[in-house]
C-alpha cells in the first residue's frame, strides 16, 4: 500500500483509511477487533478512522480495549471526530470550547491514548465561533493531545472561515463520494445549464480542496444512495453491477477492488474511508489502490451508477 502526505502535513498515511463505525455491531468483542487490528496492519493499513458518537462511544471504547491487547500504539494512526451532538438522534452541533476540550478528553480516555493523530469537526456547526474553535485547536495542540486537525462535510467558506483564525493546517476534508454520490464532480460538469445535475451541493468543495492541499476522504465508498446497504450486488443497480463487473473481470479483481480504484482515479487523490469489517473485503480494496482503470471504464461506470454527461 502507498503511502501519500496528508494534505500539507508531513503525515504519511496509507492511501486508504480503515472506518472503525460499525466494529461493536459486527465484531462484538476485543478479541476479535484485535485481529481485525492486526489484519489490517498485514495489509499496510494502519490508519483507522473513528469518532467519538460511533456507537454512542463503545466502537473507540473496543477499538482502545482491543489495542491494549497488545497492539504498540505507535503502530497505528487513529483519527477521531468530535462536533454532533447525539444520543440516539442528532439534537444539534457544537464547536464550543467546553463541548470540544471535553469530548477529546473521552476520545482519549475510551481509546486509552493520551493522543490523536488526527482530529476533524464531524459537522459544520451553524453556530461556531470560529475564533473560539482556532485557539481550542491551538490549544489542544499545544498540550500534545492531537497532532493534525481537519474537518468534515464542510464547505469551502466554512474551511475559510476555519482558516481566517487557525494558522495551521487543515489537513482533510471528509465528504460522501462514491459513484452513487458524485454530486461533487457532477456539478461542474453541468454549470451553467439548466440540468438537475447543475445544482452545486456543496459550493465547488472539490477544486477548493484541490487548490488547498486538502485531502479529501471518501466516506462510505460502497453505501447506495436510495437504499439501505450497499450498492455492490444490490438488483436495484443492474446497470453500475454490470459495468464494475465489466472492468473487474478486465483486471481480475472484484467489484470491491474498482470502486477503490474509480475513487482514486479522480486526480484529486481522494482517500477512501472503508466502512467493511470484513478482511477479504478490505484485501480488495487494498488491490483496488493498486489498479489504474482507464478514462472511458471511468466515464462508464460513473453514467451506468445513473450520472449523466453534458
Ligand atoms: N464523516 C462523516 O460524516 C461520515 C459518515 C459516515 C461514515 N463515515 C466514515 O466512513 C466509514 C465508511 O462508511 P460506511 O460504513 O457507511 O461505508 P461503506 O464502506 O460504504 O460500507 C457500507 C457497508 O457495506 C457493506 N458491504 C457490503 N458489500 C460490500 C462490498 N462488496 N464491499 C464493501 N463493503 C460492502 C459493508 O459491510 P461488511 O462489514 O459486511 O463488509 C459496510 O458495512 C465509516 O466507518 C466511518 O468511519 C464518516
Amino acid at each position: 500500500m502507498k503511502s501519500r502526505n496528508l494534505g500539507k502535513t508531513q503525515l504519511s498515511t496509507p492511501e486508504i483509511s480503515v472506518g472503525c463505525m460499525h466494529i461493536g455491531h459486527e465484531l462484538g468483542d476485543k478479541t476479535k477487533v484485535n485481529s481485525f487490528i492486526n489484519s489490517c496492519l498485514d495489509l499496510g493499513l494502519n490508519f483507522f478512522d473513528l469518532a467519538d458518537i460511533y456507537e454512542k462511544g463503545e466502537s473507540e471504547a473496543l477499538f482502545g480495549s482491543a489495542m491494549s491487547g497488545g497492539i504498540a500504539r505507535e503502530r497505528v494512526l487513529l483519527q477521531s471526530k468530535c462536533g454532533i451532538v447525539r444520543d440516539d438522534v442528532t439534537t444539534g452541533y457544537s464547536t464550543d470550547r467546553g463541548y470540544v476540550l471535553k469530548a477529546v478528553e473521552g476520545s482519549l480516555k475510551r481509546l486509552q491514548t493520551d493522543y490523536l493523530d488526527v482530529l476533524l469537526i464531524h459537522r459544520p456547526d451553524p453556530l461556531c465561533d470560529y475564533e473560539e474553535l482556532a485557539g481550542t485547536l491551538a490549544l489542544l495542540e499545544q498540550q500534545g493531545k492531537v497532532r493534525y486537525f481537519g474537518v468534515s462535510n464542510f464547505t469551502p467558506y466554512e474551511i475559510k472561515l476555519l482558516q481566517k483564525f487557525w494558522p495551521g493546517t487543515v489537513c482533510a476534508n471528509q465528504l460522501q463520494y462514491s459513484p452513487t454520490h458524485s454530486y461533487m464532480v457532477s456539478a461542474p460538469l453541468h454549470t451553467n445549464t439548466t440540468s438537475e445535475f447543475a445544482l452545486m451541493r456543496d459550493d465547488g468543495v472539490l477544486d477548493f480542496c484541490r487548490l488547498e492541499d486538502i485531502t479529501i476522504q471518501a466516506w462510505s465508498p460502497f453505501q447506495a444512495k436510495q437504499i439501505r446497504g450497499s450498492y455492490i450486488d444490490s438488483d436495484k443497480f443492474p446497470e453500475l453491477n454490470a459495468a464494475l463487473q465489466k472492468v473487474a473481470d478486465k483486471f481480475g479483481v472484484s467489484k470491491t477492488a474498482i470502486v477503490i480504484a474509480w475513487i482514486m482515479k479522480h486526480p484529486a487523490q481522494i482517500q477512501p474511508v472503508t466502512g467493511s469489517t470484513k478482511i477479504a473485503r478490505l484485501a480488495e480494496c487494498v488491490k483496488g489502490a493498486g489498479i489504474t482503470i482507464s478514462r472511458e471504464d471511468w466515464f462508464e461506470i460513473y453514467c451506468a451508477a445513473g450520472n449523466v454527461l453534458q
